[in-house]
């Protein structure tokens, strides 16, 4: 689905912020790229929608090389990506004419574009929000509203770089709620994030540091390469580290990224000691 092959790329033609990146991301799956500032997460982003082309190797999008312009309009139309900034993203006052912005530029006729619009908002939890000044959402609903934007384009890879970064943790919630429901009616979600927590969503984890792919794995996996992620400087969620310090110290837990697995874990081993 999407495809990295010994991507390079350079800004200033000196330092690589791509250095050699190999990925593969399978189709419907839900990836999450962490990495510490300047890693190159949103390098790596722009290469999915071609907004930047590889100086070196290739990207492969839905089969099409993002280096022919001839694909950079399929390739735009079916990997809408979502930025950090929820002031930047909204384009219209009212809230249906937002969401249908990139439908209509993509020629969409106006009864299926007033559909789409409905359905969009209905699958980010806004549905009823057709009428409303964008101008008086809260920073959540104007990242959902900024899918619904992309959603309404239908296409099959949803881009998310650090979406997250300036919500408070219910609006995080909400939008990572969105973005689960969207993965499982078969979205590919590629969400860029520095929340580790965030990481214990999704199926495969990549660590981007310096431009190359240091860690990839399940969560569990990544996340309890404690030492790694550490001299990456990146943080471990507390259930992470807590698991991976307890079956350091001996005790048969499994490896967990998230406090109530970790917490049904630990009970279990605990009331079965006390029996
Ligand atoms: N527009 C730009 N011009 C020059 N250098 C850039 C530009 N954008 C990013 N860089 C550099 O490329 C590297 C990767 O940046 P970026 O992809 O934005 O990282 P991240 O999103 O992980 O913070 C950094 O060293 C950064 O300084
Ligand atoms: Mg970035």
């Amino acid at each position: 689905m999407i495809d990295f092959k010994d991507v390079r790329f350079t800004y200033d033609g000196q330092q690589y912020a791509l250095d050699g990146v190999n990925l593969h991301i399978e189709p419907g799956s839900f990836v999450c790229i962490l990495g510490g500032n300047g890693s190159g997460k949103s390098t790596l982003a722009k290469h999915i929608n071609a907004l930047l082309l590889p100086d070196g190797g290739t990207v492969t999008v839905l089969d099409k090389k993002t280096s022919d312009p001839e694909n950079t309009f399929f390739i735009r139309s079916n990997a809408g990506m979502v930025f950090q900034n929820p002031d930047d993203q909204l384009v219209a006052s009212l809230i249906e004419n937002d969401v249908a912005f990139g439908p209509e530029n993509l020629g969409v006729p106006a009864p299926e574009l007033r559909e789409r619009v409905t359905e969009a908002l209905r699958a980010v939890g806004l549905q009823g929000f057709e009428k409303k000044e964008t101008a008086a959402l809260s920073g959540g609903q104007k990242q959902r509203v900024a899918i619904a934007g992309m959603l309404a384009m239908q296409p099959q890879i949803l881009v998310l770089d650090e979406a997250s970064a300036m919500l408070d943790p219910r609006g995080r919630a909400g939008l990572m709620r969105v973005c689960k429901e969207l993965n499982e009616a078969g979205m590919t979600i590629v969400m860029i994030t520095h929340f580790m927590e965030e990481a214990a969503a999704a199926d495969v984890v990549h660590v981007l540091s310096g431009g190359k792919i240091a860690l990839s794995g399940t969560p569990e996996y990544v996340l309890g390469q404690v030492e790694v992620m550490e001299d990456l400087s990146l943080d471990i969620p507390f259930a992470a580290r807590v698991s991976h310090d307890l079956r350091a110290a001996g005790l048969p837990l499994a490896m967990h990224v998230d406090e109530t697995g970790l917490v049904n874990d630990l009970s279990r081993l605990l009331k079965g000691g006390a029996q």
